[in-house]
Order: C-alpha cells, then structure tokens, then sequence
C-alpha cells in the first residue's frame, strides 16, 4: 500500500496526527520523527516533506532496511508520542519549525539514543551541553535553507521599509487613501543596514541587499568575516553591540539561539536603537524579548519588527507579538515559522537528512559543516564562544 493510502486511511481513524508505526520485524534501529502536521495541504502536495503526512520521504527506504520508523507531531508532555519514544529511540530526527524539545531530563531518559539530526538548521530545541556529556551527536542539514531565509530577510526588510501591510490591509477594506501609508514609507537606498550573526544566512543578506545601494551594510559577530568576502560585499564590522545597533536603520538577526544570545535583544539594548529603527528576526523568537519588542513598537522607540519565529511554537492565540503595532497602526510583519521550509528548502533538508542516516548506517563519516556536536564536543563555532 503506498504511504498516501495509508495516511488517508489513518487520517479518517483520526490517529496519523499523534503517529504512524510500523510493525514488523524489530531487526534495524528505532529512529522517531517529529515533524508538523501537514494536514490537507500535504496530501495534496506531496513535495510537502518535512509534515507527519510525507514523512521527509524516507518510510520505504529505512523499512526496507529493516528500521522501525516512529513520526509524530504530538511532543508535549510525558504521555506523548514524541516522550514516550525517545526512551529506546537510537535516532532522533527533529524539525526547527515544530521543535520537539529535547531537554536535559529528556535526555537523561533517552538511554539508547545515539543521533540527533536536524532537518532544516538551528538545534537550539536540543540541550547541547547535555547532548555532549551523553556523547549524543547532533547534526544539522547546514546551508539547506539559507537562501531561503536570507530571501525572506530581504522581503521583510523591504515591507517594513515602505509600509506594505499597512497598504495592503487598506485595500481589502475597500479604501484609498495614500497619505496614511505613505506616511510611514521610505526607500531602503540610503539607508544603514546591519545584521547580528554574519555566517551562512547573514552574510547571504548582506550580498542581497547591496544592489540596493546602502548607505553602509554593517555587521556584528564574534566571529570576524574573512577580509576578502567583507570586501566583495563592503562590510564593516563593529565590535560593540550598543554601537552598532546604534548605527542601523534595519538591524537584521541572524545568529542562533544560545545562552550569549537568549533575550539579547531587551528594554535595555532597545533604548540603544535608533528612534524609529526597523528589526527582521528569522533566527530565534527567544533572541528577542516579548514585552520589550512590543513595547518598543508600541511607543515608536521602533518602527516595525518582521520575522517567522516565535519563543514558543506554535504561539499561542494570545501571543502579543501577533498583534503589537507602531502609533499608525503599522510595523508588524509576523507570519508563522516558514522562511526556511519552501517547497525547495525542504527538498534539500529532506534529501540531507537521509544522506546524513546513510552515512551514520554505513559508519561513514559526516559532512564536518554538518556536525554541531560530535561525540563528546561542539565541532561548530556559532553557539556562542568556547
Ligand atoms: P551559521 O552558523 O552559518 O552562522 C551563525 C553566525 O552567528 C556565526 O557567524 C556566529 O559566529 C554568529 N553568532 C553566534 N553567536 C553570536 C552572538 N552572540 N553575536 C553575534 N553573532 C553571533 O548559521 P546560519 O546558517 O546563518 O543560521 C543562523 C540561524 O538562523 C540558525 O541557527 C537558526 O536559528 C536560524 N534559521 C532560521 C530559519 C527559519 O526558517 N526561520 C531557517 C534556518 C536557520
């Protein structure tokens, strides 16, 4: 039977939203899954990989070989599917977009699991210090969507600058009244724009936005460009954080969520902005304060804040962040975790994850820019200095 028929047959018994299972010989690993639930749109489009539905495309492919492969959206609390599993899983795969959080307690119950690999990047959802002293390795899909968030970067830097959802939102009301959006809209030549993290994404930002003739693109990172690709680009970098937020019109985040960023951007740090500076934030909600961004946006301390991710997701109704505005009713770009989970993204971290099973299954070794933690050590230099 092909995996669509099973799901649909599922489906109807209301149960392919907690898991799938597969009986059979017990000869293979136990590898579990957690990824989102896809819905109707997945059975509709199966190029929708990374959703419980389609399964990253890989069910016949480890059952053929024997392994017994666990997929679930249902993560929260200890009797669901995702909690239950991780204690005899060897393998764990998760997604950024609908994290299952692998906390240090967890760990402690996952006595055999060996492999965390995560489809997509970002695996701030793992306690890492905890995963090293388990000598659990973690890996990531690394580069798989860059381009795809550094894009959506750029299209948020842009309808914040010139005031589009505002102008939207007038015209599905029926009305017309340029003056109350043009108001608020300015061109982004000109302007400073500075990224926080210059790795893989922030520097794709940077090489994108150039052509719109900045007035200066700035970035901060502990970790210094070489000199030849600041160059292509025209990069400076500046040392201190309050000086270069302080400098930006835009300031883009880009760096991953760990304990040197969490909350990083706060009351404190805002006051440090330009009046009326704009922020995307595509890497981690948590790098952000709630109440402080929306506070900030509320008062026009800024003047717009767009991204995809949230400190808790999926964010609950409530979520401040979902309907915070600048004093004219405009500034909020927030749409769900989705910048690197196009179509093509997840045709690269689907077709990554299953390479990176192929290597562990063969005892190859990994790709190096793959490994975040190896058996008992970080082996990146982006969470945080060390
Ligand atoms: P990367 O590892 O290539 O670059 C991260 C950069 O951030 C490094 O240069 C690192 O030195 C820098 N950094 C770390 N801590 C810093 C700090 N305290 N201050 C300044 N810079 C700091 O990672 P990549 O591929 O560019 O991804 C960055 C993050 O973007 C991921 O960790 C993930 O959280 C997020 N992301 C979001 C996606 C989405 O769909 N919204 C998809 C992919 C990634």
């Amino acid at each position: 039977m092909s995996f669509l028929s099973a799901s649909t047959t599922a489906l109807k018994r209301g149960i392919a939203s907690t898991a799938t299972r597969t009986h059979g010989p017990n000869r293979g690993m136990k590898i579990l899954a957690v990824l989102y639930k896809g819905g109707e749109a997945a059975q509709q489009e199966p190029r929708l990989l990374g959703t419980i539905e389609n399964q990253l495309g890989i069910r016949e492919w480890l059952e053929s070989q024997g392994h017994e492969y666990i997929v679930t959206d249902d993560k929260e609390g200890p009797n669901s599917v995702f909690q239950q599993h991780i204690k005899d899983a060897e393998v764990l795969i998760t997604t950024p977009f609908h994290p299952g959080y692998l906390t240090r307690e967890l760990i402690a119950k996952a006595k055999n699991l060996k492999v965390c690999v995560t489809a997509g990047v970002g695996s701030d959802h793992i306690d890492l210090d905890a995963a090293v002293e388990r000598d659990i390795q973690v890996l990531e899909v690394t580069g798989s969507n860059v381009v795809s968030v550094a894009e959506h970067v750029v299209m948020n830097i842009l309808l914040l600058v010139r005031n589009f959802v505002p102008a939207h939102e007038m015209i599905e009301r029926g009305e017309w009244q340029v003056s109350d959006v043009a108001r608020n809209a300015f061109d982004l030549e000109g302007k400073v724009i500075g990224t926080l993290g210059a790795g893989r994404i922030g520097y794709r930002v940077l090489e994108r936005l150039r052509p719109f003739n900045p007035k200066e693109l700035l970035y901060y990172d502990y970790n210094p460009l070489p000199g030849d690709a600041a160059a292509k680009i025209g990069a400076r970098r500046v040392e201190d954080l309050k000086d270069f937020v302080s400098q930006c019109d835009i300031v883009t985040i880009n760096a991953p969520l760990h304990d040197g960023t969490k909350g990083l951007i706060n009351a404190e740090l805002l006051k440090h902005f330009k009046k009326g500076a704009w922020i995307v934030n595509t890497a981690r909600g948590a790098i952000c304060n709630t109440e402080d961004v929306a506070a900030a946006l509320k008062s026009g301390q800024i003047n717009g804040y767009a991204g995809d991710v949230w400190n808790v997701q999926p964010a609950p109704k409530d979520h401040p962040w979902r309907y915070m505005k600048n004093p004219l009713g405009g500034g909020n770009g927030m749409v769900p975790h989705y910048s690197g989970t196009t179509l093509d993204a997840q045709a690269r971290y689907a077709q990554g994850t299953k390479q990176i099973l192929e290597n562990y299954f063969k005892g190859k070794a990994q790709e190096p820019a793959n490994i975040i933690v190896g058996v008992g050590k970080y082996e990146t230099k982006s969470y945080g200095q060390r």
